[in-house]
Formats: C-alpha cells, structure tokens, sequence
C-alpha cells in the first residue's frame, strides 16, 4: 500500500521544504511513495529506481497537464517533443537525437573552449568574475554558433536575458512568469525568422548543425514541422546548453569545497573527471521533480493507479536515496567508479531509454560541458575564491549558490597546443 500523509494539502510544506519535501516525508514513513494533495489536487510522489522504471518505461504516463501550466511554457512548450507520447515522441526525438550524436557533442565543446578561453583572457583583467553572470553570454554564444545560427549585433545578449529568465523563473507562479513569457515569446519570434531565413535560402547552416537538422526535419506523416514548432524546438535546444552554467558553477563550487580533485585534475589526471561530473549531477540540486499523469491503469506497490492520477517522480531524492547511494550526502566521485549504469539511480536529467522516452537527449552534452570546464578551472586558470556567501539553499527553485561564485582571476595557463 502507498500512505497517505495526514495534511489535507501539501503545498505550503512543498514550497517551504524545497528539494527535501520527498526525502523527509519518504524517510520518515520509511516508503519510497506517499499519496497526498497540491494545489489542492491528489498527487502520489515517488523515489527510487523502481519508481523511475515505473515512469519512464513503458509508456504510462504522459506530461500533459502534469506541471503547473507556467512552468511548461517557460521550458518546454506546447507541440514540443516533451508534450508528445508514444510513435510521434519517439519519431521526434530522433530529431533531437540526430543533434547531439557524438560528432556534434565534440564541434560543440571545441566551440566552448575557444569561446572560453577568449572571455578568462578577459576576466584577468576585470577585479572579480561572478562565474554565473559570465557563463551566461558565453554559453550563449557557443550554443549559438554550434547551432548554425548566426551571432549577429545584440542577439546573443537579448537571448541572454531570456534563456536566463525563462530557467530563473520555472519554479515560479504568477507575474514573474509572465514577464518571463514575454521574453520567451520574443525569443520564439527570433526563432521563427530564422527557420524562414533557413528554409528561403537566406541562411545556409552546416549539415549537422541544430538550425539545419530542425528546419529539414520531417514529421513521420512526410511533412516538415510548422514554423512555430520548429521555432519551439530550436529554442529547446540552445536553451538548456545555457542552462548547463548552473552546473558548470556547482563544479566550481565542488573544487573549492574539495581541493584534492582540483589538484588532481591539475596535474593532468582525468581518470576520474567524468565520476566527478556525475556526482556534481547527483548531487546538486537542479530540477526537484517531474510530473505524469497516468494514461494507462495499473497496480504498483499494492495501490490501483487509474487514468488520469498524477504522479510525481522525486529526481533530487532518488539521487540522495540511501536505498541507493551509500551516504548520499557526502560528495563522493568515487562512488561512480563501480557503478553499474543503473538507468534508473542516476536522474537529474530523466530515466528510463533516450530514444523510446522522456529522458534528456542533452545528457551527453552536459557531461561533456562540464568535463571541459573544470578542465578549464582546474588546469588553465589560476584563481582565488574571495569570501563569500556560497551556501545553496534548498528552498529556492532552480537552485545556486547565493553568490553565484565569484572568483579573483589571477592568471591562465595556456594550453600546451594553444
Ligand atoms: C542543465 C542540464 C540539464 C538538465 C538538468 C536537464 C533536465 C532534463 C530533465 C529532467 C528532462 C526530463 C523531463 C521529463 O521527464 O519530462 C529533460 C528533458 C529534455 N531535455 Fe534536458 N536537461 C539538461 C540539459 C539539456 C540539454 C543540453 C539539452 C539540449 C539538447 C536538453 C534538451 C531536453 C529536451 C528536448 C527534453 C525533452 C525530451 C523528451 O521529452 O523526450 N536538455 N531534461
């Protein structure tokens, strides 16, 4: 049987209990799934990876009218890959699979180091670098140039400003998601014209670049996708590569707060660099959950779910489970040296299989993002972390240290093939 909490309605403890909402009430009715209510609705949360199979597999649940309305308009959007289910998913997502196959991943990441490189030139100049506010524009311009889209006048600044404000504001209800969705409509705007300058001939992106795979795709009815869908899409791509600087700045703070794994990757060592980005994925807050709403009925853990029921799965307690990470609170790359793959234990992009669900097509360039920038901060740059506030609070939606991690840039080393 799943338990039901005794409150009426969750949804002040959810907001005030942040990311440990799941984990406190999971331990302390020692159940990886309770039933409850927010926003007034019954919800059933869930942790775990047989929880995660649950939801990711198999083809039960389905994201509409599973978030809260504001927040799917900020990040994903109506007709996007997320909002659809079954063959037209998966048809769709080979779209997103063609963009970050691995050829792409590696012209994505040269990109970033040289328009890495180019800003620490800069901020060895400047007093202090917040890591954030820089991160932004820079991770920017790469997702922009990667993608075939042509960094011109102050585009890469107004989009700046609104992939930052559409992430800033997901956790958000009421005006401040409005200000955010007008941004975004700005952005889908820009989006558009440049699928009609792609596909009149105006714009010739690389074959293999976002801009070009998008514009070309065709739907499995043989028809390209509407403007507007395709604008949606691309902007569902270069989006969360910006996104990607929240983890880039929890990498920083990992080195800072754990100096034997800055020294080692100094030195050149970078057996564990990719143990070390997984546990900053694991460990860090970034999305709290995901939500479904059953398309299917079936019985899990002794409980009849119905079409319809909305569920919840705990991505940030299923990767600080005890059940299956040995003392989950303790920052520990070690731990992914023998770990078995697991598709679901690790979760803070998703479950389940790529292709055939809703898991983020983006893992691997997040990974890869990140290896390059603690390469970046370990290996290249010489710098000092003033003191600051760097605590993470839990509370906030989506989270990062209240400082943002501002550096003293010293100096840089330069690249032996620099
Ligand atoms: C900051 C790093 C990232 C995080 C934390 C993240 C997180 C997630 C999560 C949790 C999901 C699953 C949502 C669900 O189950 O409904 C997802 C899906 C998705 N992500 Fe990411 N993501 C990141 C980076 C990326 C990147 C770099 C891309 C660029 C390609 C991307 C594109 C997408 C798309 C298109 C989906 C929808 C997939 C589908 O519905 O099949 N993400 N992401």
């Amino acid at each position: 049987m799943i338990p039901r909490l005794a409150a009426r309605d969750s949804t002040a403890s959810f907001l005030l209990d942040g990311y440990t909402f799941g984990r406190r009430r999971f331990e302390r009715l020692r159940t990886n799934a309770f039933r409850t209510r927010l926003m007034l609705k019954p919800v059933t949360i869930m942790r775990g990876a047989d929880a995660a199979r649950l939801f990711y597999e198999g083809n039960r649940f389905t994201r509409s009218s599973a978030l809260p309305s504001s927040t799917l308009l900020l990040l994903q959007d109506e007709g996007s890959v997320q909002s659809l289910d079954g063959a037209p998913h998966d048809h769709r997502k080979l779209m997103f699979l063609a963009v970050t196959q691995e050829e792409e991943t590696r012209r994505l990441v040269s990109i970033f180091r040289d328009d890495w490189e180019r800003a620490a030139a800069e901020w060895g100049t400047l007093e202090e670098v917040e890591l954030h506010a820089a991160l932004l524009p820079l991770l920017t311009r790469t997702a922009m140039s990667w993608a075939g889209v042509p960094v011109e006048g102050g585009a890469v600044l107004e989009r700046t400003d609104e992939f930052a404000a559409m992430l800033e504001n997901a956790g958000r209800f009421g005006p401040p998601t409005w200000a955010a969705r007008t941004r975004r409509n700005h952005s889908e705007e820009w989006a558009r014209d440049l699928i009609r300058r792609t596909r009149s001939g105006q714009l010739s992106p690389s074959a293999g670049s976002a801009l070009r795979i998008i514009t070309d795709h065709l739907e499995a009815d043989g028809k390209p996708l509407s403007t507007k869908i395709a604008a949606v899409e691309l902007i569902n791509v270069l989006r969360p590569i910006v996104a990607v600087g929240r983890y880039i700045v929890f990498s920083a703070l990992a080195l800072h707060r754990h100096p034997r794994w800055a020294r080692s990757f100094a030195s050149g060592n970078d057996s564990d660099l990719e143990n070390f980005v997984n546990e900053v994925r694991r460990f860090y807050p970034f999305f709290p959950v995901v939500g479904g709403r059953a398309t299917t009925s079936f019985e899990w853990n002794g409980h009849k779910f119905g079409i319809g029921d909305w569920v919840l799965l705990d991505l940030y307690g299923t990767n600080h489970d005890g059940g299956i990470w040995s003392d989950p609170d303790r920052f520990r790359p070690e731990r992914f040296r023998d770990w078995n793959g697991d598709r679901g234990t690790l979760i803070p992009q998703g479950g389940g299989d790529v292709a055939h669900g809703h898991r983020c097509p983006g893992e691997s360039i997040t990974v890869e993002l990140m290896k390059e920038a603690v390469r970046q901060l370990a290996r290249h740059l010489v710098y000092s972390v003033p003191d600051q506030d760097l605590r993470v609070s839990l509370r906030r939606f989506p989270a990062i240290p209240e400082s943002r991690f501002v550096m003293k840039v010293a100096a840089r080393r330069l690249r032996a093939d620099a």
